[in-house]
């Protein structure tokens, strides 16, 4: 990647409704290259719809959404650039499952222009960050569902995006693993600059983060260092 410093994200004036339900309205944020943030809130305030449209997967009905100062949608800044740009841990896991938990980590590295050796030598080293050094040749069916989870952030930061969002990364894992993929993916910001936002509930990553916003009913209520 060119250049190796994280992605800054501005969020403007962006609403999105799903039939009649509004699931955002009105909501402007900025996230600065380097920065983590935190997005808190309860159950349906849209914190998963945020995160779905920085990262593209969603289109906003008003307002937009720029990555280092460019509007996304547009022909300027394709899809194929932000696929580069962005690493995503989804809420609901979404491994391919007819692939191991190996090779599930080396789909983002198959356009890298890696030579296989070295595709399966990285994969493997972020299976052994993550602790599952020893489930690498496992299916997705069979892994517990707090190890899909570890799989899935190996997976999101295998091609160390500059921009990684990631929605309730530890909402399955025991603390101690939350720990552990928390420092995964603090280590990428400190030794990458990558930009971190994080929707979680988890009270071990505030104190990690430089800022939380909170959402309510699709609002950002609060922001706090
Ligand atoms: N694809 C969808 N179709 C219909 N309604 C949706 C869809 N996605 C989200 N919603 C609704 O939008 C609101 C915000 O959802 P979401 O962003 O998933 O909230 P959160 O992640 O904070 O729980 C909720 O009322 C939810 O039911
Ligand atoms: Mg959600």
């Amino acid at each position: 990647m060119s250049d190796p410093a994280g992605a800054a994200v501005v969020v403007e004036g962006v609403s999105k409704r799903f039939g009649r339900v509004p699931a955002l309205t009105d909501v402007s944020l900025a996230v600065g290259s380097r920065e983590a943030i935190v997005i808190s809130g309860r159950s349906g305030s849209g914190k998963s719809t945020l995160l779905a449209l920085i990262g593209g997967l969603e289109q906003p009905d008003a307002g937009r959404v720029l990555i280092d100062g460019e509007p996304i949608w547009t022909r300027r800044h394709p899809a194929h650039v932000r696929r580069d740009v962005v690493g995503f841990v989804f809420q609901r896991h979404l491994l391919l499952d007819p692939l191991t938990a190996q090779a599930n980590v080396e789909v983002p590295l198959l356009g890298a222009g890696l030579r296989p050796a070295e595709r399966r030598r990285r994969a493997r080293s972020l299976l052994e960050q993550v602790g599952l050094a020893d489930r690498a040749e496992h299916l997705p069916s069979q892994l517990s569902g707090g190890e899909r989870q570890r799989v899935a952030v190996a997976r999101a930061i295998a091609n160390e995006p500059r921009l990684l969002l990631a929605d309730e990364p530890t909402g399955a894992l025991d603390s101690v693993t939350s720990e552990r993929v928390l420092d995964l993916l603090f280590d990428l910001r400190d030794r990458l600059g990558t930009t971190l936002i994080v929707v979680s509930y988890d009270l071990a990553i505030g104190p990690r983060a430089d800022r939380t916003i909170t959402l309510i009913d699709g609002q950002i209520v609060e922001e706090g260092a």
